[in-house]
């Protein structure tokens, strides 16, 4: 086996010094598909946030041995000013230029290759407030991409796609992690991380970890939804899903 892309050891992480999610103990390799799942409130965007660096564990470790990057929540109410697609994937280049320098043909080769992988290529000059909430999604997948993150965090990312919409995310999804990408996903949807390489249950403190097969037992999924899970008929291995969380942080 590869290195592993992410490594937590005993970690706990929390704010101003208080924890809210413990007992983190864990080893993704590289281009696997991760769901981590949890009610809200369980800690899945504080792992995230300590994943990307904005906070640092109170206890043990978390180690990202590979670039990462997170997909933003799209956003509508912040694009007043006309941005193309192709515009929105050149700034993942950003991030690794001297201030003084404009993204220049490199950046826009690497970026158009980016909408190509997510399946925009006729998009690239589209206004990115025109574009559907599914396609403003893909191409923040492919600024990430132009950025050459090699972990990539989606928070909650099928929350209000439409069923095309969230079909093609999922394969987009296998076909990031086939080229060696890890993803990690925080959704609700159990059945949905059933399918993927790995889980990661937290419910203020890591309940499970590791193949769904292995990780996701009615017991689990009790002890990571408590009371809010319901039966799901015809489904006797998995049992219990939980009920549709409708939020919006
Ligand atoms: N900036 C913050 N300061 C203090 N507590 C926070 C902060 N952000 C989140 N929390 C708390 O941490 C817990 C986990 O939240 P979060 O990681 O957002 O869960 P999830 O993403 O699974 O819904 C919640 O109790 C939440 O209130
Ligand atoms: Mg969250």
């Amino acid at each position: 086996m590869d290195a592993a892309a992410v490594i937590a050891a005993h970690a706990a992480l929390g704010y101003g010094g208080k924890s809210v999610l413990d007992g983190l103990e864990f080893e993704i390799p590289p281009g696997s598909r991760v769901g981590v799942l949890g009610p809200n409130g369980g800690g899945k965007t504080t792992l995230f946030r300590a994943l990307l660096g904005e906070i640092s564990p109170l206890a043990g470790s978390l180690e990202v041995t590979a670039s990462i990057s997170t997909v933003a929540q799209t956003d509508r109410s912040r694009l007043d000013y006309p941005v193309s697609a192709l515009d929105v994937a050149v700034m993942g280049s950003l991030a690794g230029m001297p201030w003084w320098k404009r993204p220049g043909r490199a950046e826009k080769r690497r970026a158009s290759e980016a909408l190509e992988k997510v399946g925009l290529t006729e998009q690239a000059k589209s206004s990115f407030g025109d574009l559907s909430g599914g396609q403003r999604q893909r191409v923040l997948i492919a600024r990430a991409l132009t950025a050459e993150a090699e972990i990539l965090l989606m928070d909650e990312p099928f929350t209000g796609l439409d069923n095309k919409s969230e079909a093609r995310l999922e394969s987009l999804i296998d076909e990031l992690a086939r080229s060696g990408q890890t993803v990690m996903i925080a959704t609700h949807e159990v059945e949905q991380a059933s399918r993927w390489d790995l889980v990661l249950c937290l419910n203020r403190t890591q309940i499970s970890f590791g193949r769904p097969e292995e990780a996701l037992s009615k017991p689990v999924l009790e002890a990571t939804y408590g009371g809010h899970i319901v039966e799901i008929p015809g489904q006797p291995d998995l049992g219990v899903l939980p009920a549709h969380h409708h939020h919006h942080d």
